[in-house]
């Protein structure tokens, strides 16, 4: 049995408020417990999105009800939201740019509300981007320029690794993850997942952006699952909405990698509790590990796992590797394919810096 720390996912989409009907804070923090996280940083493009005061406090209430692992929430970047930004600042992990079209509302369509966002954003957490090919280029820019933190979610093309690492050469404060499913995936997997539910943001890349990724992950600060779930029937539906569900699949696919040679046991905690801890400022979880059956072998089927969505881009593949217990703050909080840490057990974790006395 390996012991690990508690893994925190720095990019899920938990639907709440707005889309219940694909996931929850309850469904999907008992599918991160399931996939052996402990946190999770839950993503702004909610219905309605998490750009305001009382958008955050909503989210923030049903969070504290139903969570039940720790999680941090995100602010969306939006045309009219400067100033709440910068006031909102302390409540949230970072503040999140859309550069390009994905799912909601949250697409910043206004060049100097971009700028002014860069210019203005306080910290203490990273300006998080959802930046492909040449957005990407433009977000490393304003970092420099504005001299900001930033974080650049799922890279998924081998050109925006390397513009990335050049970035980190020069100087810039850039960070980055990448999803276990630009890993392990590739456009030609498209015809087997079937059109509909292949659609993803950024979309599954070449073979050799793939074997790029793998050739350059010194340069990647963090895996996260980009956890996007959508139902089955939207999902086959006329306009399939791009997203993954990942939180119960990720870490048995990258004990894959590290069976095959492709990575370490500690490239792995580094990229799924270190890195994320510290780009995002979260408070250690004290008595909090994970126990992961190594050698445990099992097949993924959808119908077994705990995110609502109902469906899974890794159906029927076969994992070795698999979560036996999670102790959250010193209580049991899964055990076999038992979800037991209850709603409401979660903590904010941001929230709990801010209220640690001065
Ligand atoms: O595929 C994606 N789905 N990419 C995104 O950036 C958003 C996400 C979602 O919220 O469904
Ligand atoms: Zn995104
Ligand atoms: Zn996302």
């Amino acid at each position: 049995m390996l012991e690990l720390p508690g893994l925190i996912d720095p990019h899920v989409h938990l639907r709440e408020p707005g889309g219940t009907h694909k996931e929850d804070f309850d469904t999907g923090t008992a599918a991160a417990l399931a996939g052996g996280f402990t946190a999770v940083l839950a993503m702004p493009n909610t219905q309605p999105p998490l750009a305001d005061a009382a958008s955050l406090e909503l989210a923030r209430g049903t969070a504290r009800a139903k969570a039940r692992c720790d999680y941090g929430l995100f602010l969306g970047a939006g045309e009219h939201n400067l100033d709440v930004a910068g006031e909102l600042a302390p409540q949230v992990c970072g503040l999140k740019v859309y550069m390009d079209q994905t799912y909601g509302p949250l697409r910043m369509g206004s060049f100097s509300a971009l700028l002014a966002h860069f210019k203005r954003w306080p910290g203490p957490g990273p300006i998080a981007c959802h930046a492909e090919g040449p957005s990407l280029a433009v977000v490393l820019a304003l970092a420099q320029l504005f001299e900001q933190r930033i974080h650049i979610c799922h890279v998924s093309l081998g050109i925006e690794l390397e513009l990335i690492r050049l970035a980190k050469q020069r100087g810039t404060r850039v960070t980055c993850e990448v999803a276990p499913h630009h890993l392990f995936l590739s456009r030609e997997d498209l015809p087997a997942i079937g059109p509909g539910r292949a659609e993803v943001r950024p979309p599954l890349a070449s073979p050799s952006d793939v074997a790029a990724l793998w050739a350059g992950l010194e340069v990647v600060d963090c895996f996260a699952t980009d956890h996007a779930p959508h139902t089955l029937q939207e999902k086959d539906g006329a306009e399939p909405p791009p997203g993954f569900p990942g939180l119960e699949t990720a870490l048995g696919l990258l004990m894959g990698g590290i069976r095959e040679g492709r990575l370490s046991i500690e490239d792995l905690i580094q990229r799924m509790h270190v890195n994320p801890q510290k780009i995002f400022g979260l408070p250690p979880q004290p008595e909090t590990w994970i126990e992961v059956d190594e050698d445990a072998a099992w097949e993924v089927r959808a119908a077994e796992l705990q995110s609502r969505c109902g469906w899974s881009p890794f159906e029927g593949m076969k994992l070795i590797g698999r979560v036996r217990r999670v102790t959250l703050r010193g209580r049991l909080a899964y055990q076999d394919g038992e979800v037991l840490g209850p709603m409401g057990y979660g903590r904010d974790l941001v929230a709990a810096v801010q209220s640690v006395p001065a």
